[in-house]
Protein backbone atom coordinates (compact mmCIF):
# COMPACT_ATOMS: atom_id res chain seq x y z
CA UNK A 1 0.00 0.00 0.00
CA UNK A 2 1.57 3.28 -0.94
CA UNK A 3 1.17 6.26 1.71
CA UNK A 4 -0.14 9.26 0.28
CA UNK A 5 -0.31 12.78 1.90
CA UNK A 6 -3.62 15.29 1.11
CA UNK A 7 -3.57 18.85 1.62
CA UNK A 8 -6.33 21.39 1.66
CA UNK A 9 -5.35 25.29 1.41
CA UNK A 10 -8.49 27.31 2.00
CA UNK A 11 -7.57 30.50 -0.02
CA UNK A 12 -9.21 33.48 -0.85
CA UNK A 13 -10.26 32.82 -4.46
CA UNK A 14 -11.15 29.21 -4.10
CA UNK A 15 -10.24 25.93 -1.95
CA UNK A 16 -7.17 23.79 -3.78
CA UNK A 17 -7.47 20.00 -2.52
CA UNK A 18 -4.48 18.50 -3.78
CA UNK A 19 -2.61 14.41 -2.85
CA UNK A 20 0.83 13.98 -2.95
CA UNK A 21 3.52 11.26 -2.63
CA UNK A 22 5.84 11.36 0.00
CA UNK A 23 8.13 11.86 -2.34
CA UNK A 24 6.56 15.58 -2.98
CA UNK A 25 4.57 14.69 -6.56
CA UNK A 26 1.66 15.93 -6.88
CA UNK A 27 -0.56 13.55 -7.92
CA UNK A 28 -3.95 15.30 -8.38
CA UNK A 29 -5.54 18.28 -7.80
CA UNK A 30 -8.42 20.45 -7.81
CA UNK A 31 -9.38 23.82 -6.99
CA UNK A 32 -12.92 24.71 -6.63
CA UNK A 33 -13.78 28.79 -6.72
CA UNK A 34 -16.47 30.95 -4.86
CA UNK A 35 -16.86 34.42 -4.33
CA UNK A 36 -15.62 36.95 -2.30
CA UNK A 37 -18.50 39.96 -0.45
CA UNK A 38 -18.05 43.57 -0.07
CA UNK A 39 -20.59 44.64 1.44
CA UNK A 40 -19.74 48.04 2.05
CA UNK A 41 -16.27 49.94 0.19
CA UNK A 42 -13.47 48.31 2.31
CA UNK A 43 -15.19 45.25 4.02
CA UNK A 44 -14.31 41.76 2.75
CA UNK A 45 -16.44 38.58 4.20
CA UNK A 46 -16.68 34.96 2.72
CA UNK A 47 -18.87 32.28 4.02
CA UNK A 48 -17.56 29.61 5.61
CA UNK A 49 -19.49 27.16 4.31
CA UNK A 50 -18.24 27.73 0.73
CA UNK A 51 -15.37 26.41 1.91
CA UNK A 52 -16.65 23.56 3.84
CA UNK A 53 -18.45 22.64 0.00
CA UNK A 54 -15.43 22.91 -2.24
CA UNK A 55 -13.39 21.37 0.17
CA UNK A 56 -15.71 17.93 0.52
CA UNK A 57 -15.77 18.61 -3.80
CA UNK A 58 -12.04 18.53 -4.06
CA UNK A 59 -11.30 15.75 -1.58
CA UNK A 60 -13.84 13.55 -3.30
CA UNK A 61 -12.58 14.68 -6.44
CA UNK A 62 -9.02 13.69 -6.02
CA UNK A 63 -9.62 10.51 -3.77
CA UNK A 64 -11.71 9.33 -6.29
CA UNK A 65 -8.73 9.21 -8.70
CA UNK A 66 -6.54 6.79 -6.75
CA UNK A 67 -5.96 2.99 -7.00
CA UNK A 68 -6.81 1.23 -4.29
CA UNK A 69 -2.95 0.72 -3.55
CA UNK A 70 -3.09 3.72 -2.27
CA UNK A 71 -3.69 5.27 0.85
CA UNK A 72 -4.12 8.86 2.40
CA UNK A 73 -2.46 8.54 5.81
CA UNK A 74 -2.40 12.26 6.87
CA UNK A 75 -3.81 15.36 6.19
CA UNK A 76 -2.60 18.93 6.33
CA UNK A 77 -4.99 22.27 6.47
CA UNK A 78 -4.09 25.70 5.55
CA UNK A 79 -5.57 28.42 4.71
CA UNK A 80 -6.34 32.33 4.35
CA UNK A 81 -5.00 33.86 7.49
CA UNK A 82 -6.79 36.46 9.88
CA UNK A 83 -10.40 35.67 9.21
CA UNK A 84 -13.07 35.83 11.46
CA UNK A 85 -15.60 32.51 11.78
CA UNK A 86 -17.64 32.47 15.08
CA UNK A 87 -19.96 29.52 16.00
CA UNK A 88 -22.79 28.82 18.77
CA UNK A 89 -22.72 25.93 20.95
CA UNK A 90 -24.38 24.05 18.27
CA UNK A 91 -21.34 24.62 16.11
CA UNK A 92 -23.36 26.94 13.77
CA UNK A 93 -21.77 29.76 11.74
CA UNK A 94 -23.31 33.00 13.24
CA UNK A 95 -22.28 35.56 10.14
CA UNK A 96 -20.26 35.57 7.40
CA UNK A 97 -16.34 35.72 8.34
CA UNK A 98 -14.68 38.73 7.80
CA UNK A 99 -11.49 37.98 5.97
CA UNK A 100 -7.92 39.48 6.04
CA UNK A 101 -8.97 42.16 3.70
CA UNK A 102 -11.18 43.71 5.29
CA UNK A 103 -10.43 47.12 6.21
CA UNK A 104 -13.57 48.24 8.98
CA UNK A 105 -11.67 47.95 12.52
CA UNK A 106 -9.75 51.45 12.88
CA UNK A 107 -11.67 52.22 15.75
CA UNK A 108 -11.27 48.74 17.51
CA UNK A 109 -7.19 48.85 16.94
CA UNK A 110 -7.82 52.36 18.80
CA UNK A 111 -9.27 50.81 21.77
CA UNK A 112 -6.54 47.65 21.71
CA UNK A 113 -4.09 50.64 22.12
CA UNK A 114 -6.47 52.77 24.81
CA UNK A 115 -6.86 49.47 26.80
CA UNK A 116 -3.35 47.59 27.10
CA UNK A 117 -0.56 50.20 25.61
CA UNK A 118 0.67 50.20 22.80
CA UNK A 119 4.28 49.30 23.94
CA UNK A 120 2.87 46.16 25.83
CA UNK A 121 0.73 45.46 23.20
CA UNK A 122 3.71 44.84 20.65
CA UNK A 123 5.38 43.21 23.42
CA UNK A 124 3.12 40.30 23.95
CA UNK A 125 1.89 40.05 20.24
CA UNK A 126 5.04 41.39 17.95
CA UNK A 127 2.79 43.55 16.43
CA UNK A 128 1.06 47.04 16.37
CA UNK A 129 -2.31 46.59 16.18
CA UNK A 130 -3.45 45.33 12.89
CA UNK A 131 -7.11 46.26 11.17
CA UNK A 132 -6.65 42.81 9.25
CA UNK A 133 -5.96 40.45 12.40
CA UNK A 134 -8.44 39.11 13.91
CA UNK A 135 -8.57 40.19 17.81
CA UNK A 136 -9.82 43.68 16.31
CA UNK A 137 -12.52 42.03 14.43
CA UNK A 138 -13.69 40.24 17.48
CA UNK A 139 -14.09 43.66 19.18
CA UNK A 140 -16.18 45.08 16.31
CA UNK A 141 -18.56 42.35 16.31
CA UNK A 142 -18.65 42.87 20.41
CA UNK A 143 -19.23 46.54 19.46
CA UNK A 144 -21.59 46.34 16.36
CA UNK A 145 -23.37 42.95 16.73
CA UNK A 146 -23.64 42.24 20.36
CA UNK A 147 -26.29 39.73 19.84
CA UNK A 148 -24.21 37.58 17.43
CA UNK A 149 -21.42 37.85 20.46
CA UNK A 150 -23.42 36.70 23.21
CA UNK A 151 -24.42 33.64 20.92
CA UNK A 152 -20.63 33.12 20.29
CA UNK A 153 -19.25 30.05 21.57
CA UNK A 154 -16.36 28.83 19.53
CA UNK A 155 -14.66 31.65 17.66
CA UNK A 156 -12.00 30.03 14.63
CA UNK A 157 -9.64 30.53 11.64
CA UNK A 158 -10.85 30.16 8.17
CA UNK A 159 -8.90 26.45 8.16
CA UNK A 160 -9.67 25.15 11.39
CA UNK A 161 -13.42 25.84 10.84
CA UNK A 162 -12.51 22.77 8.15
CA UNK A 163 -10.89 21.24 10.61
CA UNK A 164 -13.97 21.79 13.05
CA UNK A 165 -16.05 20.26 10.36
CA UNK A 166 -13.30 16.95 9.68
CA UNK A 167 -12.98 16.48 12.77
CA UNK A 168 -15.12 17.96 15.46
CA UNK A 169 -12.43 19.26 17.32
CA UNK A 170 -11.67 22.91 17.91
CA UNK A 171 -7.78 23.66 17.24
CA UNK A 172 -4.70 25.90 15.54
CA UNK A 173 -1.58 26.01 15.13
CA UNK A 174 1.03 28.65 16.48
CA UNK A 175 1.59 29.85 12.98
CA UNK A 176 -2.19 31.00 12.26
CA UNK A 177 -2.87 31.69 15.76
CA UNK A 178 -0.47 34.14 16.02
CA UNK A 179 -2.07 36.30 13.47
CA UNK A 180 -5.24 36.56 15.53
CA UNK A 181 -3.06 39.08 17.83
CA UNK A 182 -4.30 37.14 20.67
CA UNK A 183 -1.13 35.49 21.86
CA UNK A 184 1.96 36.02 23.60
CA UNK A 185 3.65 35.42 20.61
CA UNK A 186 7.28 35.03 22.07
CA UNK A 187 6.08 32.09 24.47
CA UNK A 188 3.89 30.64 22.04
CA UNK A 189 1.05 30.55 23.59
CA UNK A 190 -2.72 32.57 24.22
CA UNK A 191 -2.48 36.05 26.27
CA UNK A 192 -4.59 35.38 29.05
CA UNK A 193 -3.53 39.47 30.12
CA UNK A 194 -4.71 40.70 25.99
CA UNK A 195 -7.80 38.50 26.23
CA UNK A 196 -8.59 39.65 30.18
CA UNK A 197 -8.24 43.66 29.24
CA UNK A 198 -10.07 42.88 25.61
CA UNK A 199 -13.15 41.09 27.64
CA UNK A 200 -12.70 38.03 25.14
CA UNK A 201 -13.34 34.65 26.99
CA UNK A 202 -10.56 33.04 26.16
CA UNK A 203 -12.64 30.26 26.58
CA UNK A 204 -13.65 30.79 23.18
CA UNK A 205 -10.62 30.02 21.62
CA UNK A 206 -9.30 26.76 20.29
CA UNK A 207 -6.97 24.73 21.84
CA UNK A 208 -2.95 25.54 20.48
CA UNK A 209 -0.75 22.88 18.71
CA UNK A 210 2.70 23.27 16.49
CA UNK A 211 1.86 22.73 12.89
CA UNK A 212 3.79 19.12 13.21
CA UNK A 213 1.76 18.36 15.48
CA UNK A 214 -1.32 15.81 15.23
CA UNK A 215 -4.38 17.61 15.74
CA UNK A 216 -7.58 15.57 15.67
CA UNK A 217 -8.76 12.81 13.35
CA UNK A 218 -11.14 12.33 10.26
CA UNK A 219 -14.72 11.42 11.53
CA UNK A 220 -17.22 9.23 10.74
CA UNK A 221 -19.51 11.88 9.25
CA UNK A 222 -16.30 13.60 7.30
CA UNK A 223 -15.56 10.46 6.32
CA UNK A 224 -18.72 9.28 4.48
CA UNK A 225 -18.90 12.57 2.34
CA UNK A 226 -15.17 13.22 1.64
CA UNK A 227 -14.26 9.46 0.95
CA UNK A 228 -11.22 9.65 3.78
CA UNK A 229 -10.52 6.81 6.06
CA UNK A 230 -12.43 7.65 9.19
CA UNK A 231 -9.50 7.93 12.10
CA UNK A 232 -7.18 9.79 9.21
CA UNK A 233 -4.94 12.22 11.42
CA UNK A 234 -4.86 15.81 10.60
CA UNK A 235 -1.77 17.84 11.34
CA UNK A 236 -2.07 21.54 13.19
CA UNK A 237 -1.18 22.47 9.98
CA UNK A 238 -0.59 26.57 9.08
CA UNK A 239 -1.64 29.44 7.97
CA UNK A 240 -1.21 30.09 3.88
CA UNK A 241 2.10 31.71 4.04
CA UNK A 242 4.00 29.32 7.14
CA UNK A 243 2.78 26.57 5.24
CA UNK A 244 4.19 28.31 1.88
CA UNK A 245 7.29 28.59 3.79
CA UNK A 246 7.55 24.37 4.63
CA UNK A 247 6.07 24.07 1.01
CA UNK A 248 9.26 26.25 -0.68
CA UNK A 249 12.18 24.92 1.54
CA UNK A 250 12.11 28.22 3.78
CA UNK A 251 12.86 26.72 7.37
CA UNK A 252 15.55 28.37 7.83
CA UNK A 253 17.86 32.12 8.10
CA UNK A 254 18.89 33.09 4.84
CA UNK A 255 16.18 31.81 2.61
CA UNK A 256 13.11 33.71 1.83
CA UNK A 257 9.85 33.60 -0.57
CA UNK A 258 7.79 35.87 -2.32
CA UNK A 259 4.32 34.59 -3.05
CA UNK A 260 2.19 36.21 -5.57
CA UNK A 261 -1.70 35.07 -4.61
CA UNK A 262 -4.15 37.12 -3.82
CA UNK A 263 -1.93 38.88 -1.33
CA UNK A 264 1.49 39.50 -2.14
CA UNK A 265 3.88 38.20 1.12
CA UNK A 266 7.92 38.13 1.43
CA UNK A 267 8.38 35.53 4.02
CA UNK A 268 11.41 34.93 6.08
CA UNK A 269 12.15 33.04 9.08
CA UNK A 270 14.36 34.28 12.25
CA UNK A 271 15.13 32.35 15.44
CA UNK A 272 13.69 34.78 17.51
CA UNK A 273 11.07 37.21 17.28
CA UNK A 274 11.79 40.31 15.12
CA UNK A 275 9.85 43.66 15.64
CA UNK A 276 9.31 46.70 13.17
CA UNK A 277 7.65 49.08 15.48
CA UNK A 278 6.33 50.61 12.57
CA UNK A 279 4.41 47.68 11.94
CA UNK A 280 5.46 47.99 8.06
CA UNK A 281 6.34 44.08 8.38
CA UNK A 282 4.77 42.14 10.89
CA UNK A 283 6.43 39.37 13.18
CA UNK A 284 4.37 35.80 13.63
CA UNK A 285 5.48 32.42 15.26
CA UNK A 286 6.43 30.15 12.70
CA UNK A 287 5.82 26.83 11.01
CA UNK A 288 8.64 25.48 12.36
CA UNK A 289 8.84 24.85 16.18
CA UNK A 290 11.56 27.24 17.67
CA UNK A 291 11.06 30.07 14.83
CA UNK A 292 9.30 32.81 14.08
CA UNK A 293 8.95 34.77 10.85
CA UNK A 294 9.23 38.16 9.41
CA UNK A 295 6.49 39.13 6.75
CA UNK A 296 5.36 41.76 4.95
CA UNK A 297 1.61 41.40 3.33
CA UNK A 298 0.78 43.71 0.05
CA UNK A 299 -3.35 42.87 0.48
CA UNK A 300 -4.26 43.54 -3.36
CA UNK A 301 -1.68 41.80 -5.19
CA UNK A 302 -3.01 39.15 -7.52
CA UNK A 303 -6.19 40.14 -6.64
CA UNK A 304 -5.74 43.43 -8.68
CA UNK A 305 -5.33 41.18 -11.83
CA UNK A 306 -8.10 39.75 -11.26
CA UNK A 307 -10.09 42.83 -10.64
CA UNK A 308 -8.63 44.06 -13.43
CA UNK A 309 -9.62 40.49 -15.99
CA UNK A 310 -13.11 40.91 -14.07
CA UNK A 311 -14.08 44.11 -15.31
CA UNK A 312 -12.06 45.18 -17.99
CA UNK A 313 -10.37 42.03 -20.01
CA UNK A 314 -13.16 40.19 -21.23
CA UNK A 315 -11.71 39.73 -24.50
CA UNK A 316 -8.84 38.09 -22.88
CA UNK A 317 -10.97 35.82 -21.07
CA UNK A 318 -12.93 34.72 -24.40
CA UNK A 319 -9.45 34.78 -26.67
CA UNK A 320 -7.93 32.17 -23.54
CA UNK A 321 -11.25 30.31 -23.88
CA UNK A 322 -10.87 29.40 -27.59
CA UNK A 323 -7.40 28.92 -27.53
CA UNK A 324 -8.10 26.64 -24.37
CA UNK A 325 -5.41 28.55 -22.54
CA UNK A 326 -5.83 30.11 -18.77
CA UNK A 327 -6.63 34.01 -19.38
CA UNK A 328 -3.81 35.22 -17.32
CA UNK A 329 -1.54 33.45 -20.19
CA UNK A 330 -3.19 36.03 -22.70
CA UNK A 331 -2.93 38.94 -20.52
CA UNK A 332 0.73 38.18 -19.76
CA UNK A 333 1.59 37.84 -23.42
CA UNK A 334 -0.15 41.71 -23.77
CA UNK A 335 1.99 43.26 -20.41
CA UNK A 336 4.98 41.58 -21.96
CA UNK A 337 4.12 44.05 -24.79
CA UNK A 338 3.63 47.01 -23.46
CA UNK A 339 7.58 46.88 -22.04
CA UNK A 340 9.23 48.48 -18.77
CA UNK A 341 6.99 51.29 -17.21
CA UNK A 342 3.74 50.53 -19.29
CA UNK A 343 4.17 53.41 -21.57
CA UNK A 344 4.51 55.83 -18.16
CA UNK A 345 1.40 54.38 -16.30
CA UNK A 346 1.47 53.25 -12.86
CA UNK A 347 -0.70 51.95 -10.80
CA UNK A 348 -0.97 51.35 -6.92
CA UNK A 349 -2.21 48.61 -5.79
CA UNK A 350 -4.23 49.97 -2.64
CA UNK A 351 -7.73 47.66 -3.77
CA UNK A 352 -8.60 46.80 -0.13
CA UNK A 353 -6.31 49.29 1.54
CA UNK A 354 -2.72 48.80 2.43
CA UNK A 355 -1.23 46.79 5.08
CA UNK A 356 3.39 46.56 4.04
CA UNK A 357 4.95 48.92 3.99
CA UNK A 358 1.81 51.23 4.40
CA UNK A 359 -0.43 50.03 6.97
CA UNK A 360 -3.70 52.18 5.59
CA UNK A 361 -7.16 50.96 5.28
CA UNK A 362 -8.00 54.21 3.50
CA UNK A 363 -5.48 53.72 0.81
CA UNK A 364 -7.31 52.82 -2.71
CA UNK A 365 -5.80 52.01 -6.33
CA UNK A 366 -4.75 54.26 -8.55
CA UNK A 367 -3.57 54.53 -11.94
CA UNK A 368 -1.44 57.38 -12.56
CA UNK A 369 -0.54 59.07 -15.46
CA UNK A 370 -3.24 57.76 -18.07
CA UNK A 371 -3.40 58.95 -21.54
CA UNK A 372 -5.13 58.55 -24.83
CA UNK A 373 -2.70 56.51 -25.48
CA UNK A 374 -3.01 53.52 -23.55
CA UNK A 375 -4.47 50.07 -24.57
CA UNK A 376 -5.54 47.38 -21.70
CA UNK A 377 -1.53 46.13 -22.15
CA UNK A 378 -1.10 48.92 -20.55
CA UNK A 379 -3.32 48.56 -17.87
CA UNK A 380 -2.56 45.09 -17.23
CA UNK A 381 1.60 45.79 -17.32
CA UNK A 382 1.21 48.96 -14.36
CA UNK A 383 -0.99 46.43 -12.54
CA UNK A 384 1.82 43.50 -12.76
CA UNK A 385 4.52 46.50 -11.92
CA UNK A 386 2.74 48.01 -9.34
CA UNK A 387 2.73 44.77 -7.56
CA UNK A 388 6.64 44.21 -7.96
CA UNK A 389 7.00 47.88 -6.55
CA UNK A 390 5.39 46.89 -3.99
CA UNK A 391 6.86 43.96 -3.09
CA UNK A 392 10.50 46.20 -3.86
CA UNK A 393 9.41 48.28 -0.98
CA UNK A 394 8.85 45.92 1.38
CA UNK A 395 11.82 44.21 0.70
CA UNK A 396 14.23 46.87 1.56
CA UNK A 397 12.42 47.56 4.70
CA UNK A 398 13.90 43.55 5.82
CA UNK A 399 17.38 45.18 4.39
CA UNK A 400 16.94 47.82 7.07
CA UNK A 401 16.40 45.52 9.48
CA UNK A 402 19.27 43.32 8.86
CA UNK A 403 17.34 40.45 7.63
CA UNK A 404 19.39 39.45 4.81
CA UNK A 405 17.93 37.39 2.12
CA UNK A 406 20.56 35.66 -0.23
CA UNK A 407 17.98 33.43 -1.54
CA UNK A 408 14.39 33.87 -2.78
CA UNK A 409 12.01 31.33 -4.06
CA UNK A 410 9.01 33.03 -6.03
CA UNK A 411 5.89 30.65 -5.33
CA UNK A 412 2.07 31.21 -5.61
CA UNK A 413 0.02 31.28 -8.77
CA UNK A 414 1.62 34.94 -10.10
CA UNK A 415 4.95 32.98 -10.14
CA UNK A 416 3.30 31.13 -13.10
CA UNK A 417 4.27 34.66 -15.19
CA UNK A 418 7.86 34.21 -16.02
CA UNK A 419 7.69 37.93 -16.55
CA UNK A 420 6.29 38.68 -13.11
CA UNK A 421 9.14 36.74 -11.58
CA UNK A 422 11.89 38.44 -13.85
CA UNK A 423 10.08 41.54 -13.06
CA UNK A 424 11.36 40.99 -9.22
CA UNK A 425 14.61 39.69 -9.56
CA UNK A 426 15.16 43.07 -11.86
CA UNK A 427 14.10 45.29 -8.75
CA UNK A 428 15.60 43.17 -5.91
CA UNK A 429 18.55 42.54 -7.75
CA UNK A 430 18.96 39.29 -7.13
CA UNK A 431 18.86 35.81 -8.75
CA UNK A 432 15.19 34.19 -7.54
CA UNK A 433 14.33 30.47 -8.23
CA UNK A 434 11.00 28.38 -8.57
CA UNK A 435 10.68 24.75 -7.55
CA UNK A 436 10.25 22.73 -9.72
CA UNK A 437 7.76 21.14 -7.53
CA UNK A 438 5.72 24.51 -7.15
CA UNK A 439 2.70 22.95 -4.83
CA UNK A 440 3.44 25.81 -2.45
CA UNK A 441 0.83 25.65 0.41
CA UNK A 442 -1.17 22.70 -0.24
CA UNK A 443 2.52 20.42 -0.76
CA UNK A 444 3.81 22.60 3.08
CA UNK A 445 0.21 21.14 4.94
CA UNK A 446 0.82 17.90 3.22
CA UNK A 447 4.83 17.41 4.58
CA UNK A 448 3.41 18.58 8.30
CA UNK A 449 0.51 16.15 8.01
CA UNK A 450 3.37 13.69 7.05
CA UNK A 451 5.60 14.33 10.10
CA UNK A 452 2.09 14.47 12.22
CA UNK A 453 1.30 10.99 10.54
CA UNK A 454 4.81 9.64 11.01
CA UNK A 455 5.82 9.05 7.25
CA UNK A 456 8.88 11.13 7.96
CA UNK A 457 11.09 11.28 11.42
CA UNK A 458 11.43 15.37 11.39
CA UNK A 459 10.02 18.36 9.41
CA UNK A 460 13.99 18.56 7.78
CA UNK A 461 13.45 15.09 6.19
CA UNK A 462 10.10 16.01 4.72
CA UNK A 463 11.75 19.21 3.49
CA UNK A 464 14.82 17.53 2.09
CA UNK A 465 13.05 14.78 0.62
CA UNK A 466 9.93 16.02 -0.88
CA UNK A 467 11.53 19.19 -2.56
CA UNK A 468 13.42 19.43 -5.46
CA UNK A 469 15.84 21.30 -7.45
CA UNK A 470 14.67 25.82 -8.22
CA UNK A 471 15.10 27.09 -11.66
CA UNK A 472 17.22 30.29 -11.30
CA UNK A 473 16.29 33.44 -12.99
CA UNK A 474 19.21 36.24 -12.74
CA UNK A 475 18.39 39.94 -12.45
CA UNK A 476 19.38 42.19 -15.21
CA UNK A 477 21.22 45.35 -14.18
CA UNK A 478 20.15 47.43 -17.75
CA UNK A 479 16.41 46.62 -16.65
CA UNK A 480 16.67 47.37 -12.69
CA UNK A 481 17.96 50.65 -13.67
CA UNK A 482 14.76 51.47 -16.23
CA UNK A 483 12.35 50.33 -13.16
CA UNK A 484 14.06 53.21 -10.83
CA UNK A 485 12.61 56.17 -12.07
CA UNK A 486 8.98 54.36 -12.01
CA UNK A 487 10.00 53.13 -8.59
CA UNK A 488 10.86 56.26 -7.03
CA UNK A 489 7.56 57.92 -8.48
CA UNK A 490 5.69 54.75 -6.93
CA UNK A 491 7.03 55.43 -3.61
CA UNK A 492 6.29 59.48 -4.00
CA UNK A 493 2.61 58.98 -5.24
CA UNK A 494 1.37 57.07 -1.82
CA UNK A 495 3.18 60.33 0.24
CA UNK A 496 1.20 63.13 -1.51
CA UNK A 497 -1.82 60.89 -2.01
CA UNK A 498 -1.81 59.77 2.19
CA UNK A 499 -4.43 63.00 2.69
CA UNK A 500 -6.08 62.47 -0.15
CA UNK A 501 -7.29 58.76 0.20
CA UNK A 502 -8.56 60.35 3.70
CA UNK A 503 -10.48 62.49 2.34
CA UNK A 504 -11.90 60.13 0.03
CA UNK A 505 -12.93 58.06 3.37
CA UNK A 506 -14.65 61.01 5.04
CA UNK A 507 -17.25 61.83 1.91
CA UNK A 508 -20.38 60.97 3.49
C1 LIG B 1 -1.10 37.45 5.51
C2 LIG B 1 -2.41 37.67 4.87
C3 LIG B 1 -2.72 37.06 3.57
C4 LIG B 1 -3.77 36.00 3.76
C5 LIG B 1 -4.44 35.63 2.45
O1 LIG B 1 -0.91 38.16 6.68
O2 LIG B 1 -3.28 38.34 5.39
O3 LIG B 1 -1.59 36.58 2.94
O4 LIG B 1 -3.24 34.93 4.47
O5 LIG B 1 -3.87 34.71 1.74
Amino acid sequence: MEQLLLGIDIGTSGTKVAVFATDGTELASHTEEYPMYQPQNGWAEQDPEDWWKATVTGVRSVISGLGTDHEVVGVGLSGQMHGLVMLDDEGEILRPSIIWCDGRTEAECQQMIDVIGLERLIEITANPPMIGYTAAKILWVKNNEPDVYSKCAHILLPKDYIRYKLTGEFISDVSDASGMQLMDVPSRTWSAELCEKLGIDLNLLPLLVESQDAAGHVNAAAAALTGLASGTVLAGGAGDNPAAAIGSGVNKSGVAFTTIGSSAVIYAVSDKPRIDMEGRINTLCASVPGMWTVMSCTQGAGLSLKWLRDTVCNVEVEKAAELGVDSYVVMGDLAEAAGIGAGKLVYLPYLMGERSPHPDPDARGVFFGLSGVHDRSNLIRSVMEGVAYSQKECFDVFTDMGVQINDMVITGGGAKSKLWRQMLADLYAIPVGTLAKDSGAALGVALLAGVASGVYASLEEAVDRALGDKDILNPSEERGEAYKPYFELYKNLYRTLITNFKDLTQIK
